[in-house]
């Protein structure tokens, strides 16, 4: 099997049981209470999908409260199945973002947050979002920034773990027995596999989504996220040469 259909397979199979928990344990941050009225700000009603909508929470279901006709899809099955026993509102489906089964220009607005980074292919998904919502509607996404020196520092880390099983079981079991050590204090889940290192991760280099857009003649915003401010998290970048400080950006895209 190819890496990017590993990573696939990963997804649809095993994350779901690692992301559930972790999601929880973030709770609702600023930044996510910001998307939220972001986008109830631009869409006030109608059809609206998220892509990738894990179990529902914390966006798809603020969005329950108010007047939209609530779609989901993600790639595993498991949280489909989340979805449809906590939000019954919500019409959730099995599919993948790079490939999504509903017909041209059918949603008011698509979103998709906190999941790019694990799609083998952005363009190809940001296209698919494009494609499925109307003339005049927008697409929301995040993507973690490749050129950030976080996510540099984490794909150099990442590449070495799939290029060396020796480095990579070695590091995963010390790891596993200071996550045992701490267990009283901080739950981890532990993962003693010897099955080889796959990248689930994949940051974007914002110059290849400005290149896409441009491409596309398509109009967008991008914001940068600012973590510590408690008042506001989305900041409107002007010009590309701010984007380099955020390690997180959110692009609002409008559909031609
Ligand atoms: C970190 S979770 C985020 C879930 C939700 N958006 C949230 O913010 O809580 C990433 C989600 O992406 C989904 N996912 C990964 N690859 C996908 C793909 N190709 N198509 C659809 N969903 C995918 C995973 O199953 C998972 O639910």
């Amino acid at each position: 099997m190819d890496k990017l259909n590993s990573r696939k397979k990963y997804m649809r199979d095993v994350y779901s049981k690692y992301w559930t928990n972790v999601r929880k344990r973030y709770g609702i941050i600023q930044y996510d209470k910001d998307l939220i009225s972001k986008l109830v700000q631009i869409t006030k009603s109608g059809k609206v999908l998220e892509v990738a909508i894990g179990d529902g929470y914390p966006y798809s279901h603020a969005l329950t409260e108010k007047e939209y006709d609530l779609y989901g899809i993600d790639i595993s099955p498991q949280h489909v199945e989340m979805v449809r026993k906590a939000l019954p509102s919500i019409n959730v489906s099995v599919g993948d973002a790079e490939n999504i089964k509903f017909r041209d220009h059918f949603f008011d607005l698509v979103f998709c947050f906190r999941s790019t980074w694990y799609f083998s292919n952005i363009t190809k998904a940001v296209s698919e979002m494009l494609r499925v919502v109307k003339k005049g509607g927008l697409v929301m996404f995040d993507v973690q920034n490749i050129n950030h020196p976080i996510h540099l520092k984490f794909i150099k880390e990442q590449i070495k773990r799939e290029k060396s099983y020796t480095y990579e079981i070695t590091t995963r079991f010390i790891k596993n027995f200071i996550k045992l050590i701490i267990r009283p204090i901080r739950f981890y889940p532990i993962h003693w596999s010897l099955e080889k290192h796959i990248i689930l991760e994949t940051p974007t280099d914002p110059n290849l989504l400005k290149q896409f857009f441009k491409e596309n003649m398509i109009v967008f915003q991008v914001y940068g996220v600012e973590w510590n401010n408690n008042k506001y998290a989305l900041r409107k970048l002007e010009t590309g040469k701010d984007f380099d400080k955020y390690d997180r950006l959110v692009y609002k895209a409008t559909k031609p």
